[in-house]
């Protein structure tokens, strides 16, 4: 089971339009720790960090996305990391269940949200799975990060419904300790990933299934580099990921840098804030 992975691009990339989820971050603050980023200590500017994020809403909306909001709630500063909140695949809905009580009331506001506007193909999850964190959707399969957040189980329980096969990868550094933060989808089955973040035996898993990956060092993934939306043809990824950007570009992508520093306060960046709902056709 090898992927078509394409070194470079065979013609011009096409953009796909998409459908995005968003939470403004009115209530966002680094108030407890739950990964090495954040540092309670440190003051967060919450004025900024939506400042910041309403630049990368604007940038989807340009680039001719829809842009859904979550509203908000006190008391849970993390809910601007929308893509925690649940994973969408052909419409089918998989809840998130998070591994810290700090996040857990998350889960059902995202599942309400859904069921609120017609899903009804809606499943509240048995196992821990922190939604698009660890979950990443190529045309062939769904990639599935665990080691730090989402379970094992949570894997079997994705593959079982969404009827999508799905390849297991184990995170070993906690910098990288969700999925989002390691690898990213680029268009079809062609990604970019941080192979010192995955065991020995992942990223062996990784080689074989996608020997025309863009691997990406320390220095880009240390600045969030891979926390990165791709529409097929733009990669939104953070302005300080210059070189990750240049090997983009040779590739044929055109990538475009935002400055989300404050919210990376929190441990998260470009995609952390995007959820992708994928329609039934997909
Ligand atoms: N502070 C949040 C946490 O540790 C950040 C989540 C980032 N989201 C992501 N999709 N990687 O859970």
């Amino acid at each position: 089971m090898t992927a078509a992975a394409p070194h470079r691009a065979t013609g011009p990339r096409v953009a796909r339009r998409r459908r995005y989820l968003m939470c403004r971050p009115e209530f966002f603050d680094v108030t407890y720790a739950i990964n090495p980023w954040m540092d309670p200590g440190k003051p967060v500017d919450t004025a900024l960090a939506v400042t910041e994020w309403e630049r990368l809403r604007s940038l989807y909306l340009e680039l001719g996305h829809e842009v859904e909001l979550i509203p908000p709630l006190p008391g849970l500063p993390d809910m601007v990391y929308a893509a925690n909140g649940a994973t969408v695949v052909g419409g089918r809905v998989l809840g998130a269940r998070f591994r810290d009580a700090e996040r857990s009331a998350e889960g059902p506001a995202h599942l309400s949200w859904f069921r609120e506007r017609g899903f009804t193909e809606v499943r509240e999850p048995r196992h821990i799975n922190e939604g698009e964190g660890d979950f990443l959707v190529t045309d062939s399969w769904i990639l599935a990060g665990r080691g730090f957040r989402s379970s094992p189980e949570s894997h079997a329980e994705a593959q079982e419904f969404f009827g999508r096969p799905v390849i297991g990868l184990e995170l070993t550094d906690p910098r990288y300790y969700h999925l989002d933060t390691a690898l990213a989808v680029l268009d079809g089955d062609e990604i970019m990933y941080h192979p010192e973040a995955f065991s020995p035996g992942s990223r062996a898993v990784l080689r074989r299934v996608f020997p025309g990956a863009l691997l990406a060092g320390p220095s880009e993934a240390g600045v969030f580099g891979l926390n990165a939306v791709s529409d097929g043809r733009h990669v939104v990824l953070p302005e300080a990921a210059t070189t990750l950007a240049a090997r983009l570009r040779e590739r044929g992508f055109e990538p475009i840098g935002v400055d989300l520093t404050e919210l990376l306060k929190g441990g998260g960046s470009v995609k952390c804030c995007t959820l992708e709902i994928r329609p039934p056709q997909d």
